[in-house]
């Protein structure tokens, strides 16, 4: 089995403390760090672009797993791995050509991830999972922070899961949306790996527990 790894979501940090924050999540065995950026099309919210992750890859070595919610993200590829972004994901939604998409991502020498939202089929994106270094199954409508985790989502890491062991591939599969220590281990049972997290790691008083609690939680039993 892949090992576990924590990717706590930089949309539930202060981001006046960011860089203190990050390092308390690193502290607590984060591995990832997940960046949100929101166009206000593509998702009804507006979060933050190059700048921010550009700052933040000069204060962490954590790998940087950006989340791409934005229309027809393949303008934007370039800029986004110009500010260090070290996994980009994008939305088959958001797509006009999802593969030309992806193949800009591997081109430019970072790996590449596709998300689907909750009411999209898993099997919609079959054929291009031998593409993939990651998947990443939304367990909230993307756009906000702090939503309610949707357990109903969990058939679709299954389905990745056994499609991968099917056709001897090897991409990750990430979860991201209301992720806790009450929920990640179902997360884990259901064959994610890469576990996204805001509220319940960077959105707490005491960030290095949240993230030891969360891993003990989703590593448990193993
Ligand atoms: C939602 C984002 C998530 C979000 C997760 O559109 O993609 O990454 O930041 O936040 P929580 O863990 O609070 O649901
Ligand atoms: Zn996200």
């Amino acid at each position: 089995m892949k090992k576990i790894k924590l990717s706590p979501s930089a949309l539930a940090c202060n981001f006046a403390n960011a860089g203190i924050q990050i390092e308390q999540a690193k502290a607590g065995g984060a591995e990832y760090l997940h960046l949100d950026v929101m166009d206000g099309i593509f998702v009804p919210n507006i979060s933050f672009g190059q700048p921010v992750v550009k700052s933040l890859s000069k204060c962490t070595d954590l790998v940087l797993d950006v989340h791409l919610m934005i229309d027809e993200p393949i303008r934007y590829i370039d800029d986004f791995v110009k500010s260090g972004a070290d996994i980009i994901t994008v939305h088959a939604e958001a797509c006009d050509d999802i593969k030309a998409t992806i193949m800009k991502i591997k081109e430019a020498g970072v790996k590449a991830g596709l998300s689907v939202k909750p009411k999209t089929d898993i099997t919609t994106i079959t054929e291009y999972l031998p593409l993939l270094d990651l998947v990443l199954v939304m367990t909230v409508e993307p756009g906000f922070g702090g939503q309610k985790f949707m357990g109903d989502m969990l058939p679709k890491c299954e389905f990745l899961r056994d499609y991968a062991a099917l056709h001897n591939l090897d991409y990750e599969i990430s979860v991201d949306g209301g992720v806790s220590a009450e929920n990640a281990r179902l997360c884990v049972n259901a064959g994610a790996n890469v576990l996204v997290a805001g509220s319940s790691v960077l959105g707490k008083e005491d960030i290095k527990s949240a993230a030891i609690e969360l891993l003990a939680a989703a590593n448990n039993g193993d």
